[in-house]
Protein backbone atom coordinates (compact mmCIF):
# COMPACT_ATOMS: atom_id res chain seq x y z
CA UNK A 1 0.00 0.00 0.00
CA UNK A 2 1.60 3.38 -1.15
CA UNK A 3 0.10 6.53 0.23
CA UNK A 4 0.48 9.83 -0.81
CA UNK A 5 1.00 12.76 2.25
CA UNK A 6 0.84 16.18 2.25
CA UNK A 7 0.88 19.04 4.52
CA UNK A 8 0.22 22.87 4.47
CA UNK A 9 -1.19 23.55 7.62
CA UNK A 10 1.48 26.49 8.91
CA UNK A 11 5.03 27.56 6.92
CA UNK A 12 6.31 23.99 5.42
CA UNK A 13 4.84 22.88 2.42
CA UNK A 14 5.39 18.81 2.76
CA UNK A 15 4.44 15.75 0.72
CA UNK A 16 5.93 12.16 1.25
CA UNK A 17 5.54 8.72 -0.17
CA UNK A 18 4.79 5.94 2.70
CA UNK A 19 4.73 2.21 1.72
CA UNK A 20 2.65 -0.16 4.22
CA UNK A 21 2.37 2.23 6.64
CA UNK A 22 5.38 2.85 8.48
CA UNK A 23 8.39 2.69 5.22
CA UNK A 24 9.19 6.64 4.04
CA UNK A 25 10.17 5.95 0.34
CA UNK A 26 10.24 9.95 -0.12
CA UNK A 27 9.82 12.86 2.41
CA UNK A 28 10.08 16.76 0.49
CA UNK A 29 9.88 19.65 2.77
CA UNK A 30 9.79 23.46 1.55
CA UNK A 31 10.36 25.64 4.58
CA UNK A 32 9.12 29.01 3.90
CA UNK A 33 10.97 30.55 7.54
CA UNK A 34 13.66 32.93 5.91
CA UNK A 35 10.80 34.53 4.62
CA UNK A 36 8.46 34.81 7.81
CA UNK A 37 11.57 35.65 9.93
CA UNK A 38 11.59 39.27 8.88
CA UNK A 39 8.76 39.89 10.26
CA UNK A 40 9.21 37.94 13.88
CA UNK A 41 6.47 35.47 13.06
CA UNK A 42 4.43 33.54 10.35
CA UNK A 43 2.41 35.93 8.39
CA UNK A 44 -0.66 33.71 7.06
CA UNK A 45 -1.51 35.49 3.90
CA UNK A 46 2.19 34.72 2.60
CA UNK A 47 2.16 31.20 3.81
CA UNK A 48 -0.87 30.85 1.86
CA UNK A 49 0.70 32.13 -1.64
CA UNK A 50 3.96 29.88 -0.80
CA UNK A 51 1.81 27.15 -0.58
CA UNK A 52 0.40 27.86 -3.82
CA UNK A 53 3.59 28.62 -5.39
CA UNK A 54 5.66 25.14 -3.96
CA UNK A 55 2.58 22.59 -3.95
CA UNK A 56 2.91 20.97 -7.11
CA UNK A 57 6.70 21.22 -7.25
CA UNK A 58 7.05 19.38 -3.91
CA UNK A 59 4.31 16.73 -4.95
CA UNK A 60 6.11 16.24 -7.91
CA UNK A 61 9.38 15.53 -6.41
CA UNK A 62 8.29 13.39 -3.55
CA UNK A 63 6.86 11.13 -6.32
CA UNK A 64 10.12 11.40 -7.95
CA UNK A 65 12.29 10.52 -5.10
CA UNK A 66 10.08 7.87 -4.48
CA UNK A 67 10.45 6.38 -7.81
CA UNK A 68 6.31 5.70 -8.55
CA UNK A 69 4.29 7.82 -10.28
CA UNK A 70 0.82 8.46 -9.42
CA UNK A 71 -0.66 5.55 -10.80
CA UNK A 72 0.94 3.51 -8.46
CA UNK A 73 -0.51 5.61 -4.97
CA UNK A 74 -3.41 4.11 -3.35
CA UNK A 75 -4.84 7.02 -1.77
CA UNK A 76 -3.70 10.79 -1.02
CA UNK A 77 -3.68 11.92 2.59
CA UNK A 78 -3.92 15.45 3.41
CA UNK A 79 -3.68 17.33 6.63
CA UNK A 80 -7.42 19.17 6.65
CA UNK A 81 -7.20 20.54 10.38
CA UNK A 82 -5.93 22.41 12.66
CA UNK A 83 -3.74 25.53 11.43
CA UNK A 84 -4.13 28.35 9.60
CA UNK A 85 -7.04 28.41 7.60
CA UNK A 86 -5.60 29.96 4.15
CA UNK A 87 -2.70 27.56 4.56
CA UNK A 88 -4.99 24.19 5.15
CA UNK A 89 -6.91 25.67 1.75
CA UNK A 90 -4.51 25.15 -0.18
CA UNK A 91 -3.47 21.52 0.96
CA UNK A 92 -7.04 20.64 0.77
CA UNK A 93 -7.71 21.50 -2.50
CA UNK A 94 -4.99 20.08 -4.07
CA UNK A 95 -5.54 17.21 -2.78
CA UNK A 96 -9.42 17.27 -3.10
CA UNK A 97 -8.39 17.86 -7.57
CA UNK A 98 -5.49 15.42 -7.23
CA UNK A 99 -7.64 12.46 -6.13
CA UNK A 100 -10.70 13.51 -7.87
CA UNK A 101 -8.68 13.77 -11.13
CA UNK A 102 -6.49 10.19 -10.66
CA UNK A 103 -9.40 8.58 -9.26
CA UNK A 104 -8.10 7.82 -5.71
CA UNK A 105 -9.35 7.85 -2.37
CA UNK A 106 -9.09 11.03 -0.08
CA UNK A 107 -7.88 10.31 3.26
CA UNK A 108 -8.06 13.49 5.71
CA UNK A 109 -5.73 13.50 8.50
CA UNK A 110 -6.00 15.63 12.06
CA UNK A 111 -2.28 17.57 11.69
CA UNK A 112 -1.93 16.56 16.17
CA UNK A 113 -2.57 12.94 15.06
CA UNK A 114 0.04 13.38 12.11
CA UNK A 115 3.02 14.15 14.98
CA UNK A 116 2.15 11.35 16.72
CA UNK A 117 2.42 8.80 13.93
CA UNK A 118 5.68 10.27 13.09
CA UNK A 119 6.76 8.04 16.23
CA UNK A 120 5.10 4.99 14.46
CA UNK A 121 8.05 5.76 11.48
CA UNK A 122 10.75 6.17 14.10
CA UNK A 123 9.62 2.79 16.65
CA UNK A 124 8.34 -0.16 14.32
CA UNK A 125 7.61 -1.81 17.87
CA UNK A 126 5.21 1.02 18.74
CA UNK A 127 1.69 0.31 18.80
CA UNK A 128 -1.49 1.58 20.83
CA UNK A 129 -2.74 2.00 23.59
CA UNK A 130 -0.12 4.77 24.86
CA UNK A 131 -0.05 8.35 26.02
CA UNK A 132 2.06 11.11 23.83
CA UNK A 133 2.43 14.60 25.06
CA UNK A 134 1.88 16.75 22.21
CA UNK A 135 4.17 20.02 22.08
CA UNK A 136 4.31 22.47 19.25
CA UNK A 137 3.99 25.82 18.30
CA UNK A 138 0.56 25.87 18.53
CA UNK A 139 -0.41 22.98 20.81
CA UNK A 140 0.61 21.62 23.78
CA UNK A 141 -1.87 18.55 24.65
CA UNK A 142 -1.45 15.17 26.78
CA UNK A 143 -3.35 12.81 25.17
CA UNK A 144 -4.37 9.26 25.21
CA UNK A 145 -4.25 7.03 21.98
CA UNK A 146 -6.59 4.32 22.42
CA UNK A 147 -6.21 2.88 18.89
CA UNK A 148 -4.34 4.29 15.22
CA UNK A 149 -7.42 6.46 14.44
CA UNK A 150 -9.10 7.19 18.54
CA UNK A 151 -7.51 10.05 20.51
CA UNK A 152 -8.72 11.34 23.99
CA UNK A 153 -7.59 14.53 24.95
CA UNK A 154 -7.01 14.51 28.95
CA UNK A 155 -5.07 17.94 29.15
CA UNK A 156 -4.47 20.99 26.97
CA UNK A 157 -3.22 24.10 27.03
CA UNK A 158 -4.97 27.13 29.00
CA UNK A 159 -3.03 30.01 27.06
CA UNK A 160 0.34 29.92 25.19
CA UNK A 161 1.28 26.58 23.74
CA UNK A 162 5.06 25.54 24.48
CA UNK A 163 6.35 26.50 21.44
CA UNK A 164 4.83 29.62 21.70
CA UNK A 165 6.24 30.15 24.85
CA UNK A 166 9.91 29.33 23.68
CA UNK A 167 9.00 31.15 20.51
CA UNK A 168 7.83 34.75 22.74
CA UNK A 169 10.68 34.61 25.56
CA UNK A 170 13.46 34.15 22.36
CA UNK A 171 12.09 37.29 20.92
CA UNK A 172 12.16 39.30 23.84
CA UNK A 173 15.87 38.00 24.14
CA UNK A 174 16.20 38.98 20.37
CA UNK A 175 17.03 35.55 18.87
CA UNK A 176 15.05 35.51 15.54
CA UNK A 177 11.80 33.71 14.46
CA UNK A 178 11.47 30.91 14.99
CA UNK A 179 12.72 31.23 18.40
CA UNK A 180 12.73 27.38 20.14
CA UNK A 181 15.73 26.00 18.41
CA UNK A 182 17.87 29.40 19.81
CA UNK A 183 17.02 28.97 23.32
CA UNK A 184 18.05 25.70 22.97
CA UNK A 185 21.17 26.32 21.65
CA UNK A 186 22.31 28.95 24.38
CA UNK A 187 21.00 26.86 27.09
CA UNK A 188 23.95 24.37 26.35
CA UNK A 189 26.38 26.80 27.82
CA UNK A 190 24.08 28.49 30.80
CA UNK A 191 23.79 27.48 34.45
CA UNK A 192 19.93 26.08 34.26
CA UNK A 193 19.35 27.50 38.20
CA UNK A 194 20.70 30.96 37.25
CA UNK A 195 16.71 32.40 37.12
CA UNK A 196 13.73 30.96 39.16
CA UNK A 197 11.15 30.71 36.54
CA UNK A 198 7.05 29.94 38.00
CA UNK A 199 5.85 26.65 37.43
CA UNK A 200 2.06 27.48 36.78
CA UNK A 201 -0.74 25.43 38.67
CA UNK A 202 -3.74 24.99 36.76
CA UNK A 203 -6.70 25.43 38.83
CA UNK A 204 -9.29 22.50 38.14
CA UNK A 205 -6.99 20.64 35.87
CA UNK A 206 -4.67 19.04 36.95
CA UNK A 207 -3.43 17.89 33.75
CA UNK A 208 -3.93 21.19 31.94
CA UNK A 209 -0.79 23.60 30.89
CA UNK A 210 -0.01 26.96 31.15
CA UNK A 211 2.72 28.86 29.77
CA UNK A 212 1.78 32.46 29.41
CA UNK A 213 2.75 32.83 33.15
CA UNK A 214 6.77 31.69 32.67
CA UNK A 215 6.93 33.97 29.40
CA UNK A 216 5.54 36.58 31.24
CA UNK A 217 7.74 36.52 33.90
CA UNK A 218 10.47 36.40 31.43
CA UNK A 219 9.91 39.33 29.48
CA UNK A 220 9.50 41.25 32.54
CA UNK A 221 12.44 40.54 33.81
CA UNK A 222 14.05 41.51 30.51
CA UNK A 223 12.08 44.94 30.71
CA UNK A 224 13.51 45.10 34.58
CA UNK A 225 16.87 44.83 33.97
CA UNK A 226 16.99 46.66 30.31
CA UNK A 227 15.55 49.31 32.61
CA UNK A 228 18.65 49.40 35.25
CA UNK A 229 20.59 49.26 32.24
CA UNK A 230 21.56 45.85 33.13
CA UNK A 231 22.35 42.81 30.69
CA UNK A 232 20.91 39.42 31.67
CA UNK A 233 23.51 36.73 30.07
CA UNK A 234 21.09 35.04 27.43
CA UNK A 235 22.49 31.56 28.04
CA UNK A 236 21.63 31.35 31.59
CA UNK A 237 18.68 32.62 30.90
CA UNK A 238 17.79 30.69 27.87
CA UNK A 239 19.21 27.29 29.89
CA UNK A 240 16.50 28.63 33.01
CA UNK A 241 13.78 28.57 30.41
CA UNK A 242 14.43 25.60 29.23
CA UNK A 243 14.60 23.74 32.46
CA UNK A 244 10.88 25.24 33.50
CA UNK A 245 9.46 23.88 30.31
CA UNK A 246 11.04 20.88 30.43
CA UNK A 247 9.83 20.31 33.84
CA UNK A 248 6.44 21.09 33.57
CA UNK A 249 5.66 19.35 30.34
CA UNK A 250 7.62 16.09 32.47
CA UNK A 251 5.81 16.80 35.66
CA UNK A 252 2.62 16.95 33.57
CA UNK A 253 2.78 14.11 31.57
CA UNK A 254 4.53 11.41 34.45
CA UNK A 255 1.15 12.83 36.55
CA UNK A 256 -1.26 12.06 34.08
CA UNK A 257 0.82 8.39 33.40
CA UNK A 258 0.55 7.63 36.95
CA UNK A 259 -3.06 8.54 37.25
CA UNK A 260 -4.15 6.33 34.07
CA UNK A 261 -1.91 3.46 34.38
CA UNK A 262 0.11 4.19 31.27
CA UNK A 263 3.18 2.74 30.71
CA UNK A 264 4.09 3.84 27.68
CA UNK A 265 4.64 7.27 26.96
CA UNK A 266 5.75 8.98 23.61
CA UNK A 267 6.87 12.48 22.56
CA UNK A 268 5.40 14.43 19.43
CA UNK A 269 5.46 17.62 18.07
CA UNK A 270 8.12 20.87 16.96
CA UNK A 271 9.09 20.80 20.89
CA UNK A 272 9.76 17.38 20.69
CA UNK A 273 12.96 18.39 19.12
CA UNK A 274 13.97 20.27 22.66
CA UNK A 275 17.02 18.77 24.00
CA UNK A 276 16.00 19.55 27.56
CA UNK A 277 12.23 18.30 26.96
CA UNK A 278 14.26 14.91 25.14
CA UNK A 279 16.14 14.09 28.42
CA UNK A 280 14.08 15.45 30.81
CA UNK A 281 11.22 13.22 29.39
CA UNK A 282 13.74 9.73 29.00
CA UNK A 283 15.16 10.05 32.31
CA UNK A 284 11.81 10.50 34.14
CA UNK A 285 10.52 7.49 32.03
CA UNK A 286 13.23 5.52 32.97
CA UNK A 287 13.52 6.47 36.83
CA UNK A 288 9.36 4.83 36.47
CA UNK A 289 10.10 2.09 34.49
CA UNK A 290 8.68 3.48 31.49
CA UNK A 291 8.92 2.54 27.76
CA UNK A 292 9.61 5.95 26.13
CA UNK A 293 9.65 6.95 22.14
CA UNK A 294 10.11 10.52 20.47
CA UNK A 295 10.80 10.81 16.87
CA UNK A 296 14.39 11.15 15.59
CA UNK A 297 14.90 15.06 15.15
CA UNK A 298 14.40 15.55 11.25
CA UNK A 299 10.49 14.12 12.09
CA UNK A 300 9.63 16.68 14.99
CA UNK A 301 8.62 19.63 12.92
CA UNK A 302 6.04 19.52 10.08
CA UNK A 303 6.83 17.15 7.42
CA UNK A 304 4.52 14.72 4.71
CA UNK A 305 5.66 11.43 6.38
CA UNK A 306 4.18 12.20 9.28
CA UNK A 307 1.10 12.74 7.46
CA UNK A 308 1.48 9.82 5.26
CA UNK A 309 2.12 7.30 7.62
CA UNK A 310 -1.26 8.31 9.96
CA UNK A 311 -3.05 8.68 6.18
CA UNK A 312 -2.09 4.60 5.82
CA UNK A 313 -3.89 3.67 9.58
CA UNK A 314 -6.72 5.69 8.45
CA UNK A 315 -7.49 4.40 5.02
CA UNK A 316 -6.73 1.23 6.72
CA UNK A 317 -9.96 2.11 9.01
CA UNK A 318 -11.93 2.76 6.38
CA UNK A 319 -11.45 7.32 7.30
CA UNK A 320 -11.72 8.44 3.38
CA UNK A 321 -13.30 11.85 2.55
CA UNK A 322 -15.54 12.57 -0.96
CA UNK A 323 -15.05 16.15 -2.33
CA UNK A 324 -17.05 17.91 0.32
CA UNK A 325 -13.95 18.01 2.72
CA UNK A 326 -12.97 21.48 3.91
CA UNK A 327 -10.01 22.76 6.20
CA UNK A 328 -10.91 22.94 9.75
CA UNK A 329 -8.55 26.22 11.48
CA UNK A 330 -9.67 24.90 15.18
CA UNK A 331 -10.58 20.96 15.55
CA UNK A 332 -10.11 19.07 18.85
CA UNK A 333 -8.37 15.43 18.58
CA UNK A 334 -11.58 14.28 20.10
CA UNK A 335 -13.74 15.12 17.97
CA UNK A 336 -12.41 13.21 14.89
O1 LIG B 1 5.06 21.19 15.18
P1 LIG B 1 5.66 22.44 14.67
O2 LIG B 1 6.74 22.33 13.61
O3 LIG B 1 4.57 23.40 14.13
C1 LIG B 1 3.29 23.46 14.70
O4 LIG B 1 2.48 22.54 14.42
O5 LIG B 1 3.09 24.41 15.50
O6 LIG B 1 6.26 23.18 15.95
C2 LIG B 1 6.96 24.39 15.81
C3 LIG B 1 7.40 24.83 17.20
C4 LIG B 1 7.94 26.23 17.20
O7 LIG B 1 7.38 26.93 18.30
C5 LIG B 1 9.42 26.02 17.38
O8 LIG B 1 10.10 27.07 18.02
C6 LIG B 1 9.44 24.79 18.24
O9 LIG B 1 8.44 23.96 17.68
N1 LIG B 1 10.75 24.12 18.24
C7 LIG B 1 11.56 24.08 19.32
C8 LIG B 1 12.76 23.44 18.91
N2 LIG B 1 12.62 23.11 17.58
C9 LIG B 1 11.38 23.55 17.19
N3 LIG B 1 11.37 24.52 20.57
C10 LIG B 1 12.36 24.32 21.44
N4 LIG B 1 13.54 23.71 21.14
C11 LIG B 1 13.77 23.25 19.89
N5 LIG B 1 14.92 22.64 19.59
ZN1 LIG C 1 2.96 20.86 13.67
Amino acid sequence: MLILGIESSCDETAASICEDCRNIKSSVISTQIEEHKKYGGVVPEIASRRHCENILGVVRQALDNAEVTLADIDGIAVTYAPGLIGALLVGVNFAKALAFSAGKPLIPVHHIAGHIAANYICHKELEPPYLCIVASGAHSHIVEVLSYTKFHVIGRTRDDAAGECFDKCARAMGFPYPGGVHIDKAAQSGDPTAFKLPHPVVAGSEFDFSFSGLKTSVINMLHHSEQKGEVIDRNNLSASIQKAISEIITDKTILAAESLGYKKIALAGGVSANSGVRAALSVACAEKGYDFYMPELSLCGDNGAMIACQGSYNFMAGITADESLNAIATLSMDEI
